[in-house]
């Protein structure tokens, strides 16, 4: 099938790089039976700091290329890109697009019991507002405190999720948020959960902190159920292997090898490849 629609065909994740892994992560421990082609854009990240026209414009180039692997649906892995590009490219699309904003946004409004939330996320996360539109959609009682950490991005990949270094970077950040006396915080840029054990230890035990990409696996579970999209190894014949390998793909714009690396370490198997592709090729227009 070629028109997107078959159920066994892949699900597209696509991040600005390595970040959304942590959602790819998460669509495989929910829903293992499902194929993924991810795309890394590591050649032009990071995406946090560049504008909206810019993403939107990565955005669809990859998307074109996603569509190009026939995929079934797409989940922008990135908060970026999912604040500055995901309502044009639903429009655009004639198969589901999820991003990962409202997913945190819904969790951390059920959590909340006094109404202050904090959002911490890259700059272009927190300048586009999205959060805030999106929370106070849900209950314009809501108050909400936004916070760009642009240091979190690279000391993530720079591997010090525990140093103290980070840590200390870290208490600077949220010190205004403590002194809101929020209860829930928003980890809202893909490397963030990278840093839960060091957040945990920054916020304290009473402020609940809210990981986008788990509930956005299971907004993405509930959209295949409802549309009939569900993987069925039966009809394959694979028998449903658990996070079989083979049935995930990895492609990035820059530094395989980098990437796979990377991957290897946070996903929970060995990534067997990851092939570099020249994403300019594909097509601006939809
Ligand atoms: N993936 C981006 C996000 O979640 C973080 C990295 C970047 O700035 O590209 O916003």
């Amino acid at each position: 099938m070629t028109d997107g629609r078959d159920k066994n065909a892949p699900i597209g994740v696509f991040d600005s790089g390595i970040g959304g892994l942590t959602v790819a992560r998460e669509i495989m421990r929910q829903m293992p039976d499902e194929d993924i082609v991810y795309f890394g854009d590591t050649a032009r990240v990071p995406y946090g700091s560049k504008s909206k026209d810019t993403i939107l414009r990565f955005s669809r180039q990859i998307v074109h290329f996603l569509r190009a692997k026939q995929v079934k649906a797409i989940v922008i892995a990135c908060n970026t890109a999912s604040a500055w590009a995901l309502d044009p490219l639903e429009q655009e699309q004639d198969i589901p697009v999820l991003g990962v904003i409202k997913a945190g946004a819904f969790t951390a409004a059920q959590t909340t019991a006094n109404g202050r939330i904090g959002v911490i996320a890259t700059r272009g996360t927190i300048d586009s507002g999205v959060y805030e539109q999106v929370l106070r959609g849900l209950n314009p009682g809501f108050q909400i405190f936004g916070k760009a950490c642009p240091l979190f991005v690279p000391l993530v990949e720079e591997g010090l999720t525990h140093d103290f270094i980070t840590e200390e970077i870290a208490r600077r950040y949220v010190k205004d948020l403590q002194y809101k006396g929020i209860d829930t915080l928003i980890l809202g840029c893909t490397h963030y959960p990278l840093l839960r054990t060091l957040l945990r230890k920054v916020m304290g035990e009473k402020v609940a902190l809210v990981n986008p990409a788990y509930e956005t696996a299971i907004e993405l579970k509930t959209l295949l159920v409802e549309k009939g999209l569900c993987h069925d190894p039966r009809s394959t014949g694979e028998g449903g292997a658990l996070g079989t390998p083979s049935s995930y793909r990895f492609y990035v714009s820059d530094l395989a090898a980098q990437f796979q690396e990377f991957a290897n370490s946070i996903l929970p198997y060995d990534v067997a490849g990851t092939e570099q592709i020249d994403i300019e090729q594909y097509g601006v227009s939809h």
